[in-house]
């Protein structure tokens, strides 16, 4: 049975707590908007009324090979199977229908390079090249179920390789270009990968990443060995092959036939796994299938980012996160799309990339995270005024409370008060966006508004009830919903223990939010032992775990800090062991060495050495003591402490 998460009185933030401001979308953007007010009105009492309908709906609008027998198997509860029976392969509506169509010639992708060179690619041509390594996957013995790990930038290679393994029926699981080769190592051996696909090098800020060399030194580490290994020219940096496991992909595809036809997938066969942190133990592999994954997917890309066939979509996020898969890739591309990659540092060679980018490819909706808006907010207004602004017609941010001030800021000189600027709410296991304004709501600063149409929210105390408004609480989904994840691979306890069991018959989100008398929701972040550095998710155990490998540290709590531009860094408390001292020396090696197990997610801010560490009884750190001080807050019930 999962702990109970600490529910204190949830305190919202000074700045959030006056955010009176409300802005109405303009005449123009409610006449051109895809969902109207009036049918955003009528999609809420449809979904309400007979959500099975409301989401059957959905699933119309997409090809698929075969009926579903039901629109949602809810037998045993909380593995739910979405459109069971249904046969379907998100690629064909990623890809193969589009080639039908006047999108056949269309743009699919715009990549761009840290150095800046540029390659684009139409609906055609990106279907061919999946095709020729889907053949080629399929000759090194790669078949469906195998799980086949990317360990790659943002490059176009990455998301011919995303749609090459799943048109085949494989399961891709990306793994941030930016973890370490031990983070990487555990990634492998848990989704037991049967291939590698990964780059030379590539480039960021400046630099060449070499990432091939990374994935040896991982390989290196013993455990799960994969039997191949695909590696694609970037940095064309010099790497070491190894006979009979490694082989270039510029020479696999080139014998490929430019033909595959989709496999068929069931429903409720697996997509992808990709890894995220939980409050307790090792990363969790979060699993989503082919069915309800692109229902949901398709239907708030459309939806949320208001698409037409002229725009230039831009996802700044990393093919690595959720939000790459979902709203980068798949989202886009299902909607027949144009949507722009970039490879690298987002201020690189100067703080004008981001707006310089906007400006050369004429994009239209920009889809970011906050800590790079505070970030570029400290370099004035001035900067994005040098650059061609006007085809922005849409914002949107995710990944961590936007706080008003940096909405204002976003909506005025980036948005020139016109765009609508929407804050999505969702998670990796969400799968979709589940809690976000439309381009025709009425917004408020700092606010994600309401659940979109068919998703059933709610702000509840730690026994379930719902709290009274403006009161904080635990943030919960109460009915299932298409993308959802399907578990967590290999580990089903585990997914009913942290997802279902803490508020019975709920889906558990980690995250606390405020209701305001409008039903509308503000995020206050995490109810449990998770961090979220710079919208990246990092467990304070992991966190632990990674100091306590280091030989000076006897014992460590981590905790999270608010941060002005990374939203939350992590401040360490350090217990050394026998014969270490604190010193400036020790505190630079514990920080490196951190990077080095966890990858440069692992950002540690402060760190202090106090003579012990508070805890319970039985020995467990009670980390909430020390996060509350840091934060000045009201420590709470301390029975049962130890000091
Ligand atoms: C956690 C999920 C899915 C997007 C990328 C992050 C936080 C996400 C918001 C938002 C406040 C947000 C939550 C959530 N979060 N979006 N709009 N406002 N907080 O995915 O790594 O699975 O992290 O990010 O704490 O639980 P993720």
């Amino acid at each position: 049975m999962a702990e109970h998460p600490d529910t204190p009185d949830f305190a919202p933030l000074d700045s959030l707590l006056h955010e009176e401001r409300v802005f109405r979308p303009l005449p123009e953007t409610l006449a051109a908007a895809l969902v109207s007010p009036a049918r955003l009105r009528q999609a809420r009492e449809q979904a309400e009324a007979d959500p099975l309908a409301f989401w059957e709906e959905a699933a119309e609008e997409l090809d698929w090979f075969g009926r579903w027998d039901q629109v949602l198997d809810d037998a045993s509860p909380p593995f739910y199977r979405w459109f069971p029976g249904g046969r379907c392969n998100i690629v064909y509506n990623a890809l193969d229908r589009h080639i039908q169509t006047a999108a056949k010639n269309r743009l699919a992708l715009i990549w761009e390079g840290e150095p800046g060179d540029c390659r684009t690619l139409t609906y055609y041509e990106l279907f061919r090249h999946v095709n020729r390594f889907a053949n080629a996957l399929k000759s090194l013995g790669v078949r469906k179920g195998d799980r086949v790990v990317l360990y790659m930038p943002s490059l176009p290679e990455t998301v011919i390789a995303m749609l090459a393994v799943a048109k085949i029926g494989a399961v891709h699981s990306l793994v941030f270009a930016g973890y370490s080769a031990k983070a990487l190592k555990d990634r492998i051996d848990d989704a037991r990968a049967v291939c590698v696909i990964t780059v030379d090098g590539f480039y960021r800020n400046g630099r060449v990443l070499q990432l091939k060399q990374v994935l040896d030194d991982a390989l290196l580490l013993g455990g799960h060995a994969p039997e191949t290994v695909v590696v694609c020219h970037r940095a064309h940096v010099d790497v070491e092959m190894q006979d009979g496991r490694d082989y270039w992909y510029e020479e696999l595809v080139r014998a490929e036939r430019p033909q595959c036809p989709c496999e068929v997938m069931d429903s409720n066969d697996m997509l992808f796994v990709l890894y995220t942190s939980g409050a307790t133990g090792k990363p969790k592999g979060i699993v989503h299938t082919h069915g309800g994954y692109m229902v949901g997917v398709s239907r708030t890309f459309r939806w949320v980012f208001d698409i037409n066939p002229t725009d230039i979509y831009w996802c700044t996020a990393d093919l690595g996160w959720i939000t790459g898969h979902s709203y980068a890739v798949y989202g886009p591309l299902m909607a027949g799309a144009t949507t722009v990659l970039y490879e690298g540092h987002p201020l690189y060679p100067q703080a004008d990339r981001l707006w310089s980018t906007i400006a050369r490819y004429g994009v239209t909706i920009l889809y970011t995270v906050p800590t790079l808006i505070r970030m570029l907010m400290r370099f004035g207004k001035e900067l994005p005024r040098k650059h061609d602004l006007s085809t922005l017609r849409l914002l949107g941010s995710v990944g961590e409370p936007l706080n008003p001030e940096a909405w204002v800021w976003l909506h005025k000189h980036i948005g020139r008060q016109q765009c609508p600027l929407l804050d999505t709410w969702w998670q990796t296991e969400t799968g979709m966006i589940m809690v976000s304004p439309l381009p025709a709501s009425l917004l408020k600063p700092g606010s994600v508004t309401r659940p979109l149409p068919g998703i059933v929210a709610d702000v509840v105390d730690a026994a379930g009830a719902p709290v009274p408004p403006d009161k904080g609480g635990l943030l919960v989904i109460k009915t299932p919903w298409p993308a959802m994840l399907a578990g967590i691979y290999n580990d089903p306890d585990r997914y009913v223990e942290e997802y279902w069991s803490v508020i019975p018959g709920a889906y558990l989100t980690g995250d606390v939010a405020r209701k305001d008398e409008d039903g509308y929701l503000w995020m206050q972040g995490r109810a449990d032992d998770v961090l979220v550095i710079a919208g990246h998710r990092i467990g304070a155990a992991e966190l632990e775990s990674g100091l306590v490998s280091h030989k000076a540290v006897a014992e460590a709590a981590v905790v999270g800090v608010p941060d002005a531009i990374r939203g939350e860094v992590a401040k360490a408390f350090v217990i050394l062991a026998e014969g270490y001292e604190p010193a400036s020396a020790l505190i630079k090696e514990l920080k490196a060495h951190l990077k080095r197990e966890l990858g440069p997610v692992a950002v540690l801010g402060a760190m202090e050495f106090p003579a012990s560490l508070p805890k319970t009884r039985s020995g467990k750190i009670v980390r909430r003591i020390l996060k509350a001080r840091e934060r000045g807050e009201e420590v709470g019930d301390v029975t049962g402490v130890e000091e």
